[in-house]
């Protein structure tokens, strides 16, 4: 008999947030994150510190998310949890804990994988007036992740189109790195761009075939800019912070968009998504508001709570699978890099 609530308590940990959320069918009732601000003055994550910072925080966080969506144990359906890609030291923090629960409880366990999360999570209830319709392109732009995607189903992604270096946060993050700011530095960026002027300053844009991106060159032109101007003005980065800041934005969010636009022409797939952390970007989702209206695309804005990592997309990709039972066993272990291809993209 089909259930007319399901109750799934997912768990994510692939990075540096550690995040459990509480849903309810497709709505969410708790979506609680704790952040690590230990990685701040390193420049990115330290893979050994951000397991250590998991372990103290799974307990509370899934005991805060637990109450805050107002249930229970023996109300859960499910424990759902992300399985890869990600920080093997970090993954094992959520999987093991969510294997224990399941175990203990004896409910089913679903795993996810972190990227699909990213994507399903459109389709949690109260963003969109409708989700969007089957088939749909998402681009997928996060710290370790810049995809094309061609959605056929919950159950078939295909990536059409990926970065061959370097993803599209890691470009925002080391961009600012250089310039002495702190770690995640994609959101800096975007308040500091806002204040620039983006033509003052050229940067290389990559130029690389098919759908498929590349960053590590635009970074490089980046860091000689930069290098040869300190040395004709020690201060050069603080005067020119905010051109800076604007310049390597505009260059990604050109980048990104101009392989969306032939994506589009290429699939005759005219709704349009985006998702993961970059998707929090301002001068991202203008263009992608502003390209749709002027090509007729129907397009697809995560809310911002749902764009950077959390478990709240892990609990709807967990609903898809619950549905169709489909459950792990308890020998489930984390996977560190992708694991599918889609035809034809190595
Ligand atoms: O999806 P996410 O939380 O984690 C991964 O799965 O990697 O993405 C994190 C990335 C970081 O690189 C961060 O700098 C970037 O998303 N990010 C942004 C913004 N907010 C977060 N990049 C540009 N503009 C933003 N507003
Ligand atoms: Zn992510």
């Amino acid at each position: 008999m089909k259930r007319e609530r399901i109750y799934i308590l997912a768990i994510e940990s692939s990075c540096d947030d550690t995040s459990a959320a509480v849903l309810c069918n497709n709505r969410v009732l708790s979506n609680v994150i704790a952040n690590q601000k230990v990685h701040e003055e390193y420049g990115g994550v330290v893979p050994e510190l951000a397991s250590r910072a998991h372990q103290q925080h799974i307990v509370p966080v899934v005991t805060s998310a637990m109450k805050h969506g107002g249930i229970t144990n023996d109300m859960l359906d499910a424990v759902a949890f992300t399985r890869g890609p990600g920080l093997i030291g970090s993954l094992l923090v959520g999987v093991s804990f969510a294997k224990s629960l399941a175990l203990a409880l004896r409910i089913p366990l679903v795993e996810v994988d972190h990227l699909e999360a990213h994507v399903l999570a459109h389709f949690i209830e109260g963003q969109h007036p409708i989700p969007p319709p089957f088939p749909f392109l998402c681009l997928t732009v996060s710290g370790g992740h810049t995809q094309i995607i061609r959605v056929e189903s919950p159950f078939s992604l295909d990536i059409i189109g990926h970065t061959i270096d370097d993803a599209a946060g890691e470009a925002f993050d080391k961009a600012a790195k250089i310039m002495g700011l702190p770690y995640p530095g994609g959101p800096l960026i975007d308040k500091l761009a806002s204040e620039g002027d983006p033509t003052v300053i050229p940067l290389a844009k990559p130029n690389i075939p098919d759908l498929d991106y590349s960053f590590s060159g635009l970074k490089t032109s980046f860091l000689y800019h930069i290098r040869d101007n300190l040395v004709k003005n020690p201060g050069y980065i603080q005067q020119n912070m905010n051109n800076l800041a604007a310049a390597m934005q505009k260059a990604i969010i050109e980048t990104l968009m101009a392989k969306l636009i032939k994506a589009v022409k290429a699939t005759g797939i005219r709704h349009v998504a985006i998702a993961g952390g970059v998707s929090a970007n301002s001068s991202l989702r203008k263009a992608l508001t502003e390209t749709g209206h002027a090509r007729g695309w129907h397009i697809y804005i995560p809310e911002f709570r749902y764009t950077t990592d959390n478990a709240a997309m892990i609990g709807i990709a967990a609903l898809f699978k619950y549905q169709q039972s489909i459950f792990s066993g308890q020998d489930a272990v984390p996977y560190a890099s992708s694991v599918k291809r889609a035809s034809g993209n190595p």
